[in-house]
């Protein structure tokens, strides 16, 4: 090994298990889950998300992991290094590039939901001094709708998110992203812990609880959504924990840290649902029906209404929305940070140079979509398909596109070309025997590639999620 490779930063045990259950855990958690679980009527889809993160999001979770600590590279090297000799060869490695794709154009608009967490976070505080009246409350939608047709301010909270992400991966991985998701983690545990001890006590709790774990219908296409959102909600697909991994130290188990990761990003789901849901839920029928038209939008259109009918919800509010920011600065980190070290790694720039051009770069190729919410008419009409809107047609192209493809790369290299005995040697080293790896190989080789595959064709089709 070159001592260029041994000076990588590494994680210490905790901080690997933070940082990347920092990067799982974020809006895919918080604000995705729970409106994708009302739009599938919850019950079974959250069922089916259950299976689908131990049968196919668990096993390239450790597989990514044994990718990046075996080769201690970031994925486009990780991936030169493992193919030697392997048939395909370099050809491997443009999964490497798709992921630095991925990373970039899934940070580009990521960072801007991001921002409106920051926003609210403002707006919240300012209603918790001044009060929040009936006005407030009515026009919730119409602001929220001339906040993103605003350009000044989706370019500032977007700039606001970028800079903070940039700031803490110039710092490197221990001091930026370990310190970081070390201070961020616990404060957002211990928010999350209060909220949900706070919803045992709204009259939306009993409905919220049957909502989530019932067995009810379930389309094909709730289904696929649930396996698609199980690689964007654990950060797969794109290398993010290849990278991840690279630093980890070779007396941790693999084994241990990616299904302790799984499990808290599962858990903080069914948390934020549950916060959620008892709040929705403490609102008569009648009144529901224009929450759940915005599904996608209910975290910023109607919660703070709701919040404030609650007591306390002055400071439950603001506290809210402060965790959803930090949730998602961890994850924006681990977005940025597979694409800075590609440029440390493989073109030798210094960290704080790729942290700084990289950031602005994706700033920049984030401003359409910053811009297509309702300020440009003609940004908005870019579409492919039904998919109207360069913000939506981004997320479309990543979340339907790459990821999966990146996620079968992945399952299909380490499942069948990467040698068992390496793979096994990753799994036991600082675990001691894995009698799992059978399973584990399996789910990999089969189970994993099929899924995802259905997904494709049913992408192919026209069918989104
Ligand atoms: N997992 C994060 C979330 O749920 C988002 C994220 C961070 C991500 N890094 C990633 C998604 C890498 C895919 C790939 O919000």
């Amino acid at each position: 090994m070159s001592t260029e490779v041994q000076q990588r930063g590494t994680f210490g045990r905790l901080g690997f298990i933070l940082a990347a259950a920092g990067s799982a855990i974020g809006l895919g958690n918080i604000w995705k889950f729970p409106y994708i679980a009302y739009e599938n009527q919850g019950g079974s889809f959250v069922l089916v998300y259950l299976a689908a993160i131990l049968l196919i999001g668990a096993p390239i979770m450790l597989a990514e992991i044994v990718i990046g600590r075996r080769t201690q590279q970031s994925p486009v090297g990780a991936f030169l290094v493992l193919a030697k000799g392997v048939a395909g060869g370099k050809l491997w490695s443009l999964l490497g590039w798709l992921g630095i794709g991925s990373g970039f154009v899934i940070l580009s608009y990521y960072s801007i939901i991001a921002g409106w967490t920051v926003y609210y976070f403002g707006r919240c505080l300012g209603w918790a001094m001044n009060g929040f009246t009936a006005a407030d409350a009515a026009n919730l939608g119409s602001s929220f709708g001339s906040f993103l047709a605003n350009p000044e301010m989706q370019l500032t909270f977007h700039a606001l998110f970028m800079v903070a992400t940039v700031g803490v991966v110039m710092m490197g991985v221990k001091a930026g992203i370990e310190r970081t998701t070390f201070i961020l983690m616990p404060i957002l545990a211990v928010i999350l812990v209060i909220l949900v001890v706070n919803s045992f006590r709204s009259p939306g709790f009993g409905e919220a609880i049957h909502f989530l774990f019932h067995i009810g219908p379930i389309s094909a296409s709730g289904v696929l959504e649930a396996v698609g959102h199980s690689f964007f909600t654990l950060s797969l697909g794109m290398g993010a924990m290849i990278t991840y991994g690279s630093y980890v130290s070779r007396k941790d188990s693999i084994p241990k840290a990616g299904l302790t990761i799984c499990f808290l990003d599962t858990l903080i789901a069914l948390m934020a649902s549950t916060i959620m849901f008892s709040i929705i839920f403490a609102v008569p029928v009648a009144e529901r029906a224009d929450t759940f038209q915005r599904s996608a939008t209910i975290l910023f259109t109607t919660l703070p209404r709701m919040f404030f009918a609650l007591p306390g919800g002055g400071v439950l509010s603001p506290v809210f929305y402060l965790l959803v920011a930090f949730a998602a600065l961890t994850s924006t980190i681990s977005l940025l940070e597979v694409v800075v070290s590609y440029f440390i790694d493989r073109r030798g720039w210094g960290r704080k140079k790729a942290a700084f051009i990289v950031g602005a770069g994706i700033y920049l190729f984030g401003v359409p979509s910053a811009l297509s919410l309702g300020y440009s008419e003609a940004l908005g009409r870019v579409a492919i398909g039904s998919r109207e809107g360069f913000f939506t047609v981004v997320d479309y192209l990543a979340s339907n596109w790459m990821l999966p493809i990146g996620g079968l790369g992945i399952s299909i290299f380490t499942g069948w070309f990467l040698a068992g005995r390496i793979a096994r040697e990753e799994l036991e080293e600082g675990h001691g025997p894995f009698p799992l790896f059978a399973v584990w190989r399996f789910l990999l080789r089969f189970v994993c590639p099929l899924a995802i595959l259905w997904i494709i064709v049913f992408v192919l089709r026209g069918g989104a999620f």
